[in-house]
């Protein structure tokens, strides 16, 4: 495992100028860049795993060699009806994978958004029993990892179970069944496909309070005997928030615990912010004042986007090994979910690429960083 202290870390980040408006070097790979550390990848949408989005496809296959889907594998999508299983997208995203080579993620099995209500009712639409709720799970879970069993090498298994304060969300799941079920959930899964990596993902787990309650979710499946892989990281994050130490202590304190670590659906905000909390169902109202990048970033903030992505890089950078990937939530600013999130039609600029499929400053500030870059 390749540790880096941090003053050296330090150096290299204040050594660094990023190129401004010059392309990065074509060659240059985030994946070669990073491969002795974690893998890194991307999460995808259809237009890209049926090879309608060229320009992208090559960034995909050149820059990654990990993929996540970013909603063909939500419960809402591949099982809309209780005897109805839409599989198609989802087996195009993982043959795309395969033919390139990549390890293939499965995102998400359990979760309180994206769940049809047939779900958590019977016909009449009262709420159904813990046994037939854990019925419902069961099958679903045998249904979609036994189907890529052996091809979807890794699951987020439990997907944002907990709140701001690190109690456990009062979400249908945990209102049925009770708090065994992110436990069963896992026991499903590792049936079903024992070679699968087993995750519990979730965002601000930076945040004390919230990392306290995950650290806590995890001694006590660990202690049940429960086969959870590693914890992922969402790391939505902004320019300020959170701290660099912030993450630093984050991943340090999972790794006692034995699990590994993944950064799974980065992205940088540049925009104001209009949201007090990262849960997807929060709304704000349109406002010009918090859209004020319609006609392109201007360089400070630029900049300030490369710098913050190259402190990210060096924080992960610091715990190779027990890091194992970095995963962006998109691939270029055009279809980032941060334009629509939490209001919809906003510009954002919160990846590596930009609208034209062209590295930003910040991708050179994340290769020049990284052990073996460009090659
Ligand atoms: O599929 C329908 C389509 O039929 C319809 O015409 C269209 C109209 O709005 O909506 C489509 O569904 C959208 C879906 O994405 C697929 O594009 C939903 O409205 C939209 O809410 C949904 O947003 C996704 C969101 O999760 C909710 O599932 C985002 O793309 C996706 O980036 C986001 O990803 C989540 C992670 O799964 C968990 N962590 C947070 C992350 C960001 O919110």
């Amino acid at each position: 495992m390749r540790k880096w202290p941090s003053f050296v870390v330090a150096l290299l980040v204040s050594s660094i100028t990023f190129a401004q408006n010059k392309s990065a070097s074509p060659q240059a790979s985030l994946k070669d860049a990073y491969k002795d550390c974690f893998m890194v990848g991307a999460a995808l949408n259809p237009a890209q795993f049926t090879g309608e989005d060229q320009a992208e496809d090559a960034i995909i296959e050149s820059q990654f060699n990990t993929i996540s889907p970013e909603n063909v594998l939500k419960w809402a999508i591949i099982h809309p009806s209780p005897d109805a299983y839409n599989f198609s997208p989802a087996d195009k995203y993982v043959e795309f994978g395969e033919q390139n080579h990549m390890f293939i993620i499965g995102h998400n099995l359990v979760w309180h958004s994206q769940v049809p209500k047939w779900v958590f009712e019977d016909d009449k639409g009262n709420p159904v029993s813990r046994d037939v709720l854990l019925g419902r799970m069961r099958d679903h879970i045998m249904n979609v990892v036994g189907r890529y069993k052996g091809r979807i090498k890794g699951w987020d298994v439990v997907n944002e179970a907990l709140n701001d304060d690190g109690t456990l969300r009062q979400s249908q799941w945990l209102k049925i069944i009770g708090d065994d079920y992110i436990e069963k959930a896992f026991r499903f899964a590792h049936e079903v496909d024992p070679e699968a990596q087993l995750y519990y993902n979730d965002y601000s787990l930076e945040n004390e309070a919230k990392r306290r309650g995950a650290l806590e979710l995890v001694k006590k499946l660990k202690a049940k005997g429960v086969a959870i892989t590693g914890v992922g990281l969402q790391d939505h994050v902004s320019l300020e928030w959170p701290t660099t130490d912030q993450i630093d202590a984050t991943i340090t304190e999972f790794g006692k615990l034995g699990v590994k670590v993944m950064i799974t659906e980065l992205d940088v905000d540049v925009l104001p912010s209009a949201s007090h909390t990262a849960d997807v169902s929060y709304k704000a109202a349109s406002d010009p004042k918090l859209n004020p990048y319609p006609n392109g970033l201007p360089d400070a903030v630029q900049q300030a986007l490369a710098r913050r992505y190259a402190d990210l890089f060096g924080t992960y950078a610091k715990h190779c090994g027990l890091v194992t990937r970095v995963t962006f939530w998109g691939v270029t600013d055009k279809n980032s979910w941060k334009n629509n999130w939490p209001i919809p039609g906003r510009t954002n600029y919160p990846l590596l690429f930009d609208r034209n499929a062209k590295p930003k400053p910040a991708f050179d500030a994340v290769i020049q960083l990284a052990p073996k870059h460009g090659s």
